[in-house]
């Protein structure tokens, strides 16, 4: 093996794993707790990461893993607007981080990532302004309390899905369809929210050194399968104005600029459309008819792996910014398909990298097989499998987990052992 065949990456790099309270916690009352998931399941126990994390956080020290991006959940620390956070909640969310600090793993912090307290949702969600001072008033209180620990900071998981899902598509609750309005006041708000919690977070924060405050965008490229298809690239085009441009601008563009310190890039391929329709498994079209239509794809989306290597010079150009790959990830039960998918995209993103973007971490997506919401238990996207057949919900490591561990181990990996998706 030659050195060429050596993917570097620089010192302090962050490689880390996600996750999200709905998803793995357990025990949580938001609005997710009584929604029924497309396979009949819900989430009211998910992977009981609630009581379970002392043992998860053991199996990211033991993967060698530095960094873990996790989400607090709103509903447990706040029974009403600008109610004093309750104090025992706040004390577990403490216990994780001192317990990250004593594994030498650096936390990164979420605000927020697709769930409400009940009373947010009472007075219609981000659809209300209310919700502005309601979520500021909550970051003014954990803030300060959780400062001497976290200096990474993610306010919103991905607005774009979030409020495209509950109010066009209809996944998410409160399930509303094609609610342009809508969709545009919940990014709006969550704008403003984001540039007011940031001035909190630069404010109070001193974990050390110098806070750090972005959101996580999701950013999807949207095609037309068949290029001189008029239809299909007008849908494409709407897709990208209203999920990727709009939503940019809110949070980035103009006066926003300051209001963040990075971006956090959650990014998983490509949605080609086919007479209007969107051509990936999510959308219910199934792996193996798209692979007739030569579409590579994991159980949800398009891979596209060449993507990384146009959005991360875009985004460097454009925001001047430093960049976290917040989410990268592919649910299939297929192990040696999720190996190859991550080669690829971290192929990608060394070559972007060596172009000159600064790219600062990468976290995988995610630790957990996990309640994938509206679909709830069947993607596969852990490291760690869990068995939720089984009371105990144990969990057993996954092949892909030894690939990824050698890989934050050695801050490195050999492209020799990478083969081509086909
Ligand atoms: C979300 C996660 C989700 C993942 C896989 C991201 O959009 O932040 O919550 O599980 O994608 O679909």
């Amino acid at each position: 093996m030659t050195r060429e065949n050596i993917l570097q990456f620089p010192a302090g790099f962050l490689w880390g794993t996600a996750t999200s309270p709905t998803q793995v916690e357990g025990h949580i009352e938001n609005e997710w707790t009584h929604f029924t998931a497309q396979d009949g399941s819900n989430c009211r126990i998910a992977c009981d990461h609630y009581h379970r994390y002392p043992e998860d956080i053991q199996w990211i020290s033991k993967l060698g893993i530095n960094a873990y991006r996790f989400g607090i959940e709103w509903s447990r620390l706040q029974s009403a607007p600008f109610a004093a956070l309750n104090q025992n909640e706040l004390a577990r969310y403490v216990d994780i981080l001192d317990r990250l600090q004593r594994a030498g793993i650096t936390p990164m912090v979420v605000l927020h990532h697709f769930s409400n307290p009940p009373w947010i949702n009472a007075m219609g969600g981000w659809t209300n302004t209310a919700a502005i001072p309601a979520f500021v008033d909550f970051v003014g209180r954990l803030v300060p309390a959780l400062k001497d620990r976290v200096y990474l900071w993610n306010t919103f998981n991905e607005p774009d899905t979030y409020a495209c899902l509950a109010y066009l598509l209809g996944g998410f609750p409160p399930q509303l369809k094609w609610k342009l309005g809508l969709f545009r006041k919940v990014i709006d708000h969550m704008a403003h929210a984001h540039a007011q919690a940031s001035r909190i977070i630069r404010r109070e924060g001193n974990a050390g050194r110098e806070p750090e405050v972005g959101i996580a965008k999701n950013w999807t490229f949207f095609h037309a399968y068949k290029t001189y298809s008029p239809w299909d690239r007008a849908t494409a085009f709407a897709c990208h104005y209203t999920f990727n441009k709009y939503v940019l601008d809110a949070f980035l563009g103009l006066g926003r600029r300051q209001a963040s310190t990075f971006i956090g890039l959650n990014y998983y391929g490509r949605v080609r459309f086919h007479h209007f329709r969107a051509m990936i498994p999510a959308s219910g079209t199934p792996v193996k008819r798209l692979k007739d239509f030569g579409f590579v794809c994991d159980d949800m989306v398009e891979r596209y792996s060449a993507g990384m290597e146009k959005i991360l010079p875009y985004l460097h150009r454009k925001f001047r910014l430093p960049i976290y790959i917040t989410e990268h990830g592919a649910a299939s039960e297929d192990e040696k398909f999720r190996e190859r998918d991550l080669r690829e995209y971290l192929t990608a993103l060394h070559g972007a990298m060596a172009g000159g973007v600064d790219v600062r971490g990468f976290f995988y997506w995610s630790l957990l097989d996990n309640f994938e919401w509206q679909f709830g238990y069947a993607k596969k996207f852990g490291l760690l499998a869990v068995d939720f057949a089984d009371e105990k919900l144990p969990r057993t490591i996954k092949p892909l987990a030894e690939v990824y561990s050698k890989i934050c181990r050695t801050n490195s990996f050999q492209t020799g052992e990478s083969v081509r998706l086909k």
